[in-house]
C-alpha cells in the first residue's frame, strides 16, 4: 500500500512553480480555482479542481461549485478510494472556508472507486444521467411541421412557464436539500437566456393558440468537431402524448442536418418518456453517468 505523503489545497500559482506541467494544463482546462494534490514522493497521484458556478449561485443566492477529478495514478482499489476521499476532503475544507453551499460532481456510473471515495468525504448520489447521440444525417425525414415554428420574443413568458411546470427531474429537483423554488427558477432562466442569445435556435409547438412546447438547440465544440446539443425540450402537460415532443425533436434534427456532424442530448435515467422519445428519433446511448452533491451547512 503506497504512503500518501501530503494532501493539501494548493493555489494555481504554487502549482505554476512546480514542474507538474500536466497538473497545470488540466487545471486550466477545468478553469479550476484551487486544487487539492495528493503527493506520493514527488509525484502527484491524484488532483482535483473546484470551479464556481455563476448561474446557479446567482439564482439560489448561495455559492455552488463543480468538482473535477484527475485520473488516479494508483492501481489498488483501496488506495484509489483513499486518494479520492483525501482530495475531496481537502477541497471540502477549502469550500467550507469559501462559504460554498453545494458542490457537484458527475462521473461514469461504473467508477465505484470514485463513488466510494466521494461518499467517504460526504458526497451523496442525486441522479443517473444519460447522454445520447446521433449522427446529424440520421433521424431526418421529409416531414412537414405545420405546428412547429421559430420562437418570437413575445413567447418568452409562456415558454418560461412551460419550463417551470414541466422540467422537474433536474439534479436540483432530485435533491431534497435544495430549495425547489430555486430549482424551478433555474429552468425558467435557462429558457429565457436561451431565447436571448445563449441558444442558436428555439422552435415552439403552436397549433394556433400560442406555444404549448419548445425545443432549444445550441452549438458546442465537442470532441467530434462540429457538434450541437438538444439543450432542453418540454411540452405542456395537457398537450403531451400527441406527438409534439417527437415533432419538435425531429424539426431540430432537420435544422442541424448538414450544419453539424453530431447531436447529443442528456437526460435523467428516471425520465423514461424523454428517453423513449429520443430513441424513437434515432438517438443511441453514448454514456451513463451519476451526479453526486455535497451540501455544506443548512
Ligand atoms: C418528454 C416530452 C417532451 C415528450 O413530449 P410529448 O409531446 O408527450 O411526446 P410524444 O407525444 O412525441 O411522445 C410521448 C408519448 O405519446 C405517444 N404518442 C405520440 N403520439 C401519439 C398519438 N397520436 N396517440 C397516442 N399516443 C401518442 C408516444 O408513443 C409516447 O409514448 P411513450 O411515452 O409510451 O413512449 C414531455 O413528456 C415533457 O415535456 N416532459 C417533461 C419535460 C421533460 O422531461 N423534458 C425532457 C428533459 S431532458
Amino acid at each position: 500500500m503506497a504512503k500518501l505523503l501530503d494532501v493539501r489545497v494548493v493555489s494555481r500559482e504554487e502549482i505554476g512553480c512546480c514542474p507538474w506541467q500536466e497538473v497545470l494544463d488540466s487545471m486550466e482546462k477545468w478553469q479550476a480555482v484551487m486544487a487539492a494534490v495528493t503527493l506520493q514522493g514527488e509525484e502527484p497521484v491524484c488532483w482535483a479542481g473546484a470551479t464556481f458556478l455563476g448561474f446557479e449561485t446567482e439564482i439560489f443566492g448561495r455559492q455552488f461549485t463543480k468538482l473535477q477529478l484527475s485520473d488516479l495514478r494508483v492501481q489498488h482499489y483501496t488506495e484509489r478510494v483513499g486518494c479520492v476521499s483525501a482530495v475531496a476532503e481537502a477541497l471540502n475544507e477549502w469550500q467550507r472556508m469559501q462559504g460554498v453551499f453545494c458542490a457537484y460532481i458527475r462521473f461514469p456510473e461504473d467508477r465505484l472507486d470514485l463513488a466510494h471515495g466521494l461518499e467517504q468525504a460526504g458526497y451523496r448520489f442525486v441522479e443517473n444521467y444519460l447522454t445520447f447521440s446521433l449522427d446529424s444525417k440520421e433521424g431526418v425525414s421529409e416531414q412537414q411541421y405545420p405546428d412547429i415554428r421559430p420562437y418570437i420574443p413575445s413567447d418568452i413568458p409562456v415558454l418560461e412557464h412551460i419550463a417551470t411546470e414541466s422540467l422537474l427531474t433536474s439534479r436540483f429537483h432530485s435533491d431534497p436539500r435544495i430549495d425547489p423554488i430555486g430549482a424551478a427558477k433555474t429552468r425558467a432562466a435557462w429558457v429565457g437566456n436561451s431565447c436571448q442569445g445563449r441558444a442558436e435556435v428555439v422552435f415552439v409547438a403552436d397549433q394556433g393558440k400560442g406555444p404549448v412546447g419548445f425545443v432549444i438547440g445550441r452549438r458546442c465544440g465537442g470532441p467530434f468537431g462540429r457538434e450541437a446539443v438538444l439543450d432542453l425540450i418540454a411540452v405542456s402537460a395537457h398537450a403531451r402524448g400527441a406527438g409534439l415532443g417527437q415533432k419538435l425533436t425531429r424539426r431540430l434534427l432537420e435544422y442541424y442536418s448538414g450544419r453539424v456532424d453530431r447531436i447529443t442530448v442528456g437526460t435523467q435515467g428516471k425520465n423514461g418518456r424523454a428517453v423513449r422519445m429520443y430513441q424513437r428519433c434515432g438517438f443511441v446511448l453514448d454514456r451513463a453517468e451519476v451526479s453526486f452533491h455535497m451540501i455544506f451547512g443548512k
